[in-house]
């Protein structure tokens, strides 16, 4: 069963990745009505706590929320008391005291939505920290891969890029792991974490040979604000050797999609006919994004709430 918290994918386990792909199917066809609008979560409140930039997480979470009827509120670090030297966990704690039924935390430092979690009576949805976690980009990845493919069990899946910096890579990881597919990651040796093995992937430095046979290649965002230069001896050799346009993706299953969670840098990661057109389903995944939303908010908050006294971390039950 799908937690209290929904912190990380390390801790779901297959079944429960399985109903969150299902109530997703649902949650999608309500925004195909033309009034994209259900009471399931009338009466809730959803804060969204987010301390670093975000387009697609951000708003997509509002607009989950705000299509289940939720009230939906959007914290804004720079004009709150945080500018006025108050913490982290006493802003989490302030907001809480106001009775919100659920918060999303976005921090750029691995493991502060978990802390913040400790603390609070609402349930916390991690939606991205640091290095570390990003559940809700590998469950809508898992959801897109399932619509193009029809099964995730057995598939390749390849992903390119920084892997030492990337949430995304470590969730997609666990998540294709679990769902059946075998997952590579490829890039230069120095974005490639040392025990990567131990995560039941096989690492690969030649583009070549990490794409051969893969169904879905998915492109990470070279993150310039995590790499302090000595990673990468430039960014144009990068685009060179792990760029991916249409002759790189021969090396790929005929059929192969592309993927990319966003932002994307146009030119390095991906061409920029690659970003635009089929096979590349950038923006499907950035719709299937709110379905997901949808249904991990009413998974968690569509059920009677625990005593924060059970409290426990993500993938746990109740
Ligand atoms: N993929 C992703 O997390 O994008 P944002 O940073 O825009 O939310």
């Amino acid at each position: 069963m799908i937690g209290r918290d929904l912190l990380g994918m390390e801790n779901l386990d297959r079944a429960d990745i399985e109903r969150i792909l299902e109530t997703a199917e649902r949650m999608k066809e309500v925004g195909e009505r033309e009034v994209k609008k259900v009471p399931t979560l009338r009466g809730r409140t959803i804060v969204n706590l987010f301390f670093e930039a975000s387009t697609r997480t951000r708003a997509s979470f509002e607009i989950a929320g705000k299509r289940l009827s939720a009230d939906v509120i959007n914290f804004s670090p720079s004009t709150s008391s945080l500018k006025k030297s108050e913490s982290i966990l006493d802003t989490a704690r302030t907001l809480d005291a106001m009775d919100p039924d659920l918060v999303v935390v976005r921090h750029a430092v691995a493991g502060v939505p978990q802390r913040i979690a400790e603390v609070l009576q609402a349930p916390v949805i991690n939606a991205g920290d640091g290095a570390h976690e990003h559940p809700t980009q590998a469950l809508l990845d898992l959801f897109t891969v399932r619509q193009e493919k029809g099964r995730i069990d057995g598939l390749t899946v390849a992903i390119i890029g920084d892997i030492l910096h990337s949430r995304v890579a470590r969730s997609n990881i666990y998540g294709f792991r679990k769902m059946g597919a075998e997952v590579r990651v490829v890039g230069p040796p120095t974005l490639i974490p040392a025990a990567v093995e131990t995560l039941g992937v096989k690492a690969f430095t030649s583009l070549r040979e990490g794409l051969e046979g893969a169904d879905v290649v998915m492109a990470l965002r070279v993150q310039n604000e995590r790499l302090d230069g000595s990673f990468l001896p430039s960014i144009r050799e990068y685009a060179n050797t792990f760029g991916l346009d249409r002759s790189k993706l021969h090396f790929a299953k005929d059929d192969a999609i592309v993927m990319h969670p966003g932002p994307v840098n146009r030119g390095v990661e991906l061409s920029q006919d690659l970003v635009d057109h089929r096979p590349s389903v950038i923006l499907d995944q950035v719709r299937n994004g709110v379905a997901i939303r949808m249904a991990v908010l009413y998974l968690i908050t569509g059920r009677p709430r625990v005593a924060a006294a059970s409290h426990v971390v993500s993938g746990a039950t109740e």
